[in-house]
């Protein structure tokens, strides 16, 4: 009979400890990123339900720390510093969003609500890239390559040397990019594709959060720059672990409303840029056309004079841009009245009304206040304020304000209006769309201000705004 000793057993096990790569299952929760051997229904580290999901753990880069030779370091003054070389994506407002271009070893996240328009957009850069001679690639998991021949047709983005890969294998995808090494290539979506690593359905928390990460590793590797398109949630962020979103160079945003022409792509992060940049695009029969001048886009058409509205002068990176404040009060007959906002924070709003009545004297409690900004557009800075207020006063009392005033300013809890930055910026834009007439902080005005044609109306509390408006 053989037997084999227990000194030689051991020697195996030890062996297999130190040499053998292993991979081992774990669960992470994907709202805090806590770690535990198996699934429970419950993450005991921060109490979220429902958020463990399947994750690949090795642990043989661990198990070697003792023996690698030490990680180099550098100073500052021995580290040749490199101007970022920027790859032109052909298309002006895209290249304002990136902050100048793509950049080599880049990795780019676009999200947004299906059919708002990422593949085409990204359709018609690569085409551009593409004429222009460089070595480009679209891996598609969503779309057959028939299909995104006949959208190239459609669109007129036509580009006959413009590579095709229709596939979802993370392995097999990254093999072709190795072999290739394009300078830039589109993953499109992140979502559709699956490692053979995992035995997760593809889409699922771990199979996104290993697939970017590989593709990651492999542009900061290879050079190759990456777009990675994302799908977003229901609640408006991008499908699979926030994690997503800490591993890429830059994260981009489609917004907008679909049933509208105007798509907004927004930097939310960007380690070559500035963020909150804006680029603004039209949905045309051809394709995404870039805006170049959108400050009065986001008006009604109307040309009526009606109750509820009011232009908003707001700030999206470098650019100014008139917003109409749309607000319907309305007697309520439930309980617990709606406040409801549409690209304007709702919490703000709840806070916006009890500054009106304490403040102001002017009470909503009964009523059931909607708020809009035209055109699908998202506000967040505070400087809507006082737009919010006067939209609201005037919606509740049913007076117009005048078709050629803007306003702009931040409102405080103690009822005060506080400066907001680049106002004069703001001023001579509105001047420049022919408005008449601006209600604006204080501290923003100094009588050296001269606007041409505008008449300003510096306000410091806000019922003193609203005695304004009433008197004009
Ligand atoms: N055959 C078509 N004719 C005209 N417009 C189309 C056609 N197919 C798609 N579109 C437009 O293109 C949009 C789809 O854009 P797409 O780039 O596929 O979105 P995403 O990739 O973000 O899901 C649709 O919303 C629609 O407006
Ligand atoms: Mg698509």
């Amino acid at each position: 009979m053989l037997t084999v000793g227990p000194k030689k057993i051991k020697i195996v096990l030890l062996f297999k400890r130190l040499f053998v790569a292993k991979i081992k299952i774990q669960y992470v929760c994907n709202s805090c990123g806590g770690i535990f051997p198996k699934w429970q229904g419950q993450c005991q580290a921060c109490n979220a339900w429902n958020t463990l999901e399947e994750s690949l753990e090795t642990q043989s880069q661990h198990r070697f720390q003792g023996i690698t030779k030490p990680a180099l370091q550098q100073k500052l003054s021995e580290i040749a510093i490199e101007d970022i070389e920027r790859i032109s994506s052909t298309i002006p407002e895209f290249d304002r969003v990136l902050g100048g271009g793509f950049v080599d070893a880049g990795v780019v996240l676009i999200g947004g609500d299906p059919g708002i328009g990422k593949s085409t957009l990204l359709l018609q850069t690569l085409a551009n890239l593409s004429l222009s001679g460089l070595s480009v690639i679209y891996v598609s998991g969503e779309e057959s390559a028939a299909q995104i021949a006949s959208r190239a047709q459609r669109i007129g983005s036509y580009a006959p040397d413009l590579s095709i890969l229709p596939e979802i294998q993370l392995e097999k995808i990254l093999n072709t990019l190795e072999n290739v090494r394009p300078k830039i290539a589109v993953i499109d979506s992140i979502q559709t594709l699956y490692s053979d690593s995992l035995s997760s359905a593809p889409g699922s928390v771990a199979q996104v959060r290993e697939c970017a990460s590989q593709l990651t590793r492999f542009a900061k590797s290879s050079g190759v720059c990456l777009i990675l398109v994302g799908h977003v949630t229901k609640d408006g962020s991008i499908a699979g672990p926030r994690v997503l979103e800490h591993i890429v160079d830059t994260v981009l945003y489609f917004e907008g409303d679909t049933h509208s022409s105007f798509r907004l792509v927004r930097a939310i992060k960007n380690r070559f840029g500035a963020v909150n940049e804006l680029g603004v695009f039209a949905m045309t029969e051809t394709g995404l056309k870039g805006v170049s001048n959108p400050s009065a886009l986001f008006l009604s058409q109307s040309t009526e004079i009606v109750p509820g509205a009011c232009v908003l002068v707001t700030q999206e990176g470098s650019r100014n841009i008139l917003v109409e404040i749309q607000a319907l009060v309305d007697t309520s007959h439930i309980p617990n009245p709606r406040r409801l906002a549409v690209g304007l924070e709702q919490n703000r709003l709840a806070m916006l009304l009890a500054v009106l009545h304490r403040h102001a004297g002017i009470a909503c409690f009964d009523q059931d206040v909607f708020l809009n900004a035209v055109g699908g557009v998202k506000i967040s800075e505070p400087a809507a304020d006082l737009a919010v207020l006067m939209a609201i006063q005037s919606s509740l009392k049913n007076y117009a304000l005048p078709k050629d005033l803007v306003v702009f300013g931040e409102i405080g809890l103690a009822g005060e209006i506080r400066a907001c930055p680049r106002g004069q910026e703001r001023l001579k834009e509105a001047a420049k769309l022919g408005f008449k007439k601006a209600i604006i902080p204080k501290a923003n005005f100094s009588k050296s201000i001269k606007i041409e044609g505008l008449e300003i109306f510096p306000v410091d509390r806000i019922e003193h705004a609203i005695n304004l408006v009433r008197n004009f």
